[in-house]
């Protein structure tokens, strides 16, 4: 089997490691490799979206939303890559996270780390190009409308995101 060297960025520090499979799944390496299982996994075709992390192509580049069950390693070679364990720092949650709990929004939680990173994504979205407060719900819904929630919290999600769009400063003119 091919193998590869990886070298990326991983929530703020680097990460390399030879000889990994290439064909191995970014999901995959995140939890069997790295042992960080706050990303999920559960369809493994690109549907569900709960295995969703987000990734700059460089350093401050806009952050993309992507499937991890779908992109093999070698795709973010070099690239930035944030989970759901990257979201938290020094003991405070994100805003979102913050909002996500307030608004109970998830009740099993295991879709919410796929949430998380797609509203992360959004939020750097609307950071650098702010939308009419009349485009929020569907940027919204553009954002996470796909992702699957088996417990239903669609609305909760939904109401949270909000809540955080219309709190910080500079993402709707
Ligand atoms: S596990 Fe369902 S989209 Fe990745
Ligand atoms: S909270 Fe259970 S799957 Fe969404």
């Amino acid at each position: 089997m091919e193998t590869i060297n990886l070298d990326f960025a991983l929530n703020g520090k680097r990460v390399s490691r030879e000889g990994i499979p290439g064909n191995m799944m970014l999901v995959d390496f995140l939890r069997e490799e790295l042992g960080l299982t706050g990303t999920k996994f559960c369809c493994g075709i690109a549907v569900c979206r709960v295995c969703t992390v987000s990734v700059a192509r460089v350093e401050g580049a806009h952050e993309e939303a992507v499937r991890s069950c779908t992109t093999p390693v070698g795709d973010i070679n070099g690239h930035y890559v944030t989970t759901v364990e990257g979201l938290e720092g020094n003991g405070v949650l994100h805003p979102l996270q913050q909002a996500f709990l307030e608004n109970f929004s998830f009740q099993c939680g295991y879709c919410c780390p796929g949430f998380l990173m797609a509203s992360y994504a959004l939020l750097d979205s609307l950071k650098r190009q702010p939308i009419p407060a009349e485009k929020v719900d569907e940027a919204i819904e553009d954002a996470v409308g796909q992702h699957v929630c088996r417990c239903t919290g669609y609305v909760r999600y939904h109401k949270a995101i909000r809540q955080v769009i219309e709190e910080t400063p500079g993402l709707v003119t």
